[in-house]
């Protein structure tokens, strides 16, 4: 069971889907209807209508309503707004079941966190604490790896 925090038009959803098995779920939690709706209708096309739901509205709101329900999950996907990254990060936690991975995407911001002369700066300085956040949280074993614009992944050590 593999939240995603953003879903836009499915890319990710879909690459996710590849990913797992026909009992695999992909619970996709997007803020606007229209791209949810996009989304939704690219899995389909991929054959994944099936496996895959969206929670749609604020990704904050989606994942109190999942503690709520008690879900537990295994797999996580974190690329919707930067700002909210630690906050989603701390839900994914308290979702995770022991050994879970959280992967978060834009973790380099465009190579701004490390390198200044790096354009554009956009989200560098979230980013820049949010890395440090992971790679000192107790919780998580976690690994950066610069393909892209920076993927983490992260193992929950409950
Ligand atoms: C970078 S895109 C996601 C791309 C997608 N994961 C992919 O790789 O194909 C970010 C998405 O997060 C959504 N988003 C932004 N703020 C959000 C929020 N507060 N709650 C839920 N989704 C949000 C945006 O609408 C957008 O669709």
């Amino acid at each position: 069971m593999f939240p995603e925090i953003g879903a836009l038009g499915g890319y990710s959803g879909i690459c996710l889907a590849r990913g797992f098995d026909r009992a695999g779920k992909l619970t996709s939690l997007e803020l606007v209807e229209s791209y949810a709706k996009l989304a939704n209708s690219n899995l389909a096309k991929a054959g994944f209508a099936d496996q895959v739901s969206y929670l749609i509205g604020p990704a904050l709101q989606s994942l109190e309503q999942l503690v709520s329900d008690n879900r537990q999950f295994d797999f996580f996907f974190i690329d919707a707004d930067k700002e909210n990254y630690e906050n989603y990060l701390n839900y994914c936690i308290r979702l995770a079941e022991n050994g879970a991975l959280i992967v978060c995407d834009n973790v380099l911001a465009n190579g701004s966190v490390a390198d200044e002369s790096a354009e554009p700066k956009r989200h560098t300085e979230f980013m820049k604490k949010f890395n440090e956040t992971v790679a000192n949280h107790p919780h998580l074993e976690s690994m950066l790896i610069p393909i892209g614009d920076g993927l983490t992944i992260s193992k929950v050590k409950k």
